[in-house]
């Protein structure tokens, strides 16, 4: 098993960290993370979690690292690790919006990939894309089957990236929100707000399972819910009036926008 060093203990840092050993591959003593403020992560330090704050340290025990700080702290962080990285390492940065080309210039006798996960990595629900260049190639299988462990992961184009960025890790948020507005719906129709919460919820994951698992289009699975005259067809279609397919595509579009620019 190769130990993997994570740099940037934040939000997907710590997702993914928590994500391999749910998956039972890895373990506390498999993993590194790295962070400015250790301290700030006890539960994961009371979970075995080694947390230092050498990213230096955390590269040279391992030999896959994970590259997990904001598009913001990039600069500072790939400075300050590029000595430190070498040809036996292999580099996966799942920062938005900076491209291989870009680290390549910093760091050059390293493969790199990039990867987009999304913070159901923590649960092993992630959807994640991973790209490539010619040099870094011959290590998707092996970053793959990282991913592989905590959810789905897909091989993109480099250019894709930035879309992957809004559709799979922004597209979490865009979920949430419709079970949230649903679930508000829900409570103006009588059930309590916890209720409702909790029946928009496993609604959702159900409605996500039947593409899942059939593989269908989605309308082959709202033609078997919408009656004639019924009433699904009817909140179906009010919706629609409303802009909701509109809303959510504009949404997309705005965040693979803004996703393009982060760097
Ligand atoms: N969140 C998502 O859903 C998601 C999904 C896919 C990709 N991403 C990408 O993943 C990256 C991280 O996002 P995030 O949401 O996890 O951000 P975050 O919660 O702000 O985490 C950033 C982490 O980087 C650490 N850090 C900052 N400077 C550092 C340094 N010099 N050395 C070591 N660690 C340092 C911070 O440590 P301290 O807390 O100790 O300061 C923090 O733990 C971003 O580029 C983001 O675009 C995020």
């Amino acid at each position: 098993m190769n130990k993997i060093a994570i740099i940037g203990g934040g939000n997907i840092g710590t997702s993914l960290a928590e994500g391999l050993i749910k998956s039972g591959k890895y373990s506390v003593d498999d993993i590194i993370i790295s962070k400015r403020n250790p301290n700030t992560l006890p539960l994961l330090l009371k979970k075995g979690f080694n947390i230092i704050s050498d990213n230096k340290s955390a590269i040279q025990q391992s030999e896959i690292v994970m590259l997990a700080v904001l598009p913001q702290q990039f600069d500072a962080v790939i400075s300050e690790i590029k000595g430190s990285l070498t040809a036996s390492h292999v580099l996966v940065s799942v920062v938005s919006g900076v491209t291989i080309a870009a680290i390549e210039s910093v760091v050059s006798n390293t493969p790199i990939l990039r990867a987009m996960p999304n913070t159901a990595i923590a649960i092993q629900e992630s959807m994640t894309c991973i790209a490539s260049n010619e040099k870094s190639k011959p290590h998707e299988n092996r970053v793959s089957k990282i991913f592989d462990c905590v959810g789905l992961s897909m091989i993109i184009h480099e250019e894709l990236m930035t879309s992957a960025t809004a559709l799979c890790a922004c597209g979490v948020a865009f979920f949430l929100r419709a079970i949230r507005a649903a679930s508000q719906g829900g409570t103006q129709i009588g059930f309590h707000a916890d209720e409702a919460l909790k029946m928009a919820a496993q609604t959702a994951k159900g409605a996500a399972a039947l593409l899942v698992e059939h593989g269908k289009h989605p309308e082959r699975e709202i033609d078997k819910v919408t009656s004639p005259e019924g009433c699904t067809i009817a909140g179906l279609n009010e919706m629609e009036h409303k802009g909701f397919s509109s809303a959510m595509i504009r949404g997309i579009l705005t965040s693979a926008g803004k996703a393009g620019k982060l760097y």
